[in-house]
């Protein structure tokens, strides 16, 4: 997919990798001027050269400090910011899924801090300089898990339902200043993080594959690309009457059950 994004401004979080970096590789491939951000600064770099941004620093977006100063650090040196993708945040690693009864604190705490709060500070800060500029386009990255749950990831299905319903509340509030608020709620999505888990499973690896492939009609998990192109869609200027949608890239996932019964 090809679109004129003719020197607009983007921020990504959670640019050094998976999903994050093929959406600012995308938007640069675009005509995007791209910043990336990550918490991993290094890492945020070497996306950057490797897919040729215009800047890249050290930003976690659960840190209000952090969020302040790289803000104005990209206003200070590009002058604007047209798109926004709230794309950085974490899952909930295999140690921490657990029944609501166990679920811990802790963990709940260290996710909705990044996958929630994370979204609302990034939000928050750019919304300032889109309503002065009187135009924007903020992209949340949610998940299928936000509209549709699964068991033993209290925090992870929280912290999305929370995206969802945030993303269409700060559309209400941004329509009229211009400011367009959309979601992509991607489904399983090969990354490498995605990879790892399942050769983590080991001897069971075959068989987790095969039960994840059960709940996708189109019976694959999705590229970074796809997740990617579906966001290029959302920041282009042909999608100017789209505001408060929540874009499921899923493979069918949650059109309804897969298997008959
Ligand atoms: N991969 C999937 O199957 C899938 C499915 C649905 C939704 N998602 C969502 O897509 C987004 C990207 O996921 P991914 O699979 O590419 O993950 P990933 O782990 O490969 O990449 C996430 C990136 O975010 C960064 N990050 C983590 N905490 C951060 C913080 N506090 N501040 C800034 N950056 C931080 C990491 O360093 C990493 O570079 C996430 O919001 C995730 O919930 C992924």
């Amino acid at each position: 997919m090809q679109v004129e994004l003719d020197g607009r401004v983007a921020l990504v979080t959670g640019a050094a990798q998976g999903i994050g970096q093929a959406i600012a590789h995308t938007l640069v491939r675009n005509g995007a001027r791209v910043v990336y951000t990550d918490v991993h600064g290094a890492a945020a770099q070497a996306s950057a050269d490797a897919g040729g941004g215009v800047a890249a620093f050290a930003l976690d977006v659960a840190s209000p400090t952090d969020v302040a100063s790289g803000v104005e650090r990209v206003l200070r040196a590009q002058g604007r910011i047209d798109i926004l993708v709230n794309n950085a945040g974490i899952g909930v690693p295999a140690a921490e899924r657990k029944t609501i009864d166990a679920f811990s604190l802790e963990h709940w705490d260290a996710l909705l801090r990044i996958d929630l709060t994370g979204l609302f500070l990034m939000s928050r800060e750019v919304s300032r300089a889109m309503k002065a500029q009187r135009t924007g386009r903020i992209i949340n990255i949610a998940s299928v898990l936000g509209l549709v749950p699964a068991r033993l990831q209290s925090s992870y299905i929280a912290a999305k339902a929370g995206v969802v319903n945030l993303t269409k509340a700060m559309a209400l509030e941004l329509a009229p200043h211009g400011v367009l608020v959309n979601a992509v709620a991607p489904g399983s999505t090969q990354t490498e993080g995605w990879q790892k888990w399942i050769r983590d499973a080991g001897s069971e690896a075959q068989d987790l594959h095969a039960r994840l492939m059960t709940h996708i009609p189109l019976g694959r998990p999705g590229t970074t690309q796809e997740m990617a192109d579906a966001v290029l869609f959302l920041a282009a200027p042909e999608s100017s009457y789209i505001t408060g949608h929540v874009l499921t890239v899923d493979g069918g996932w949650t059109a309804g059950f897969s298997r008959d019964f």
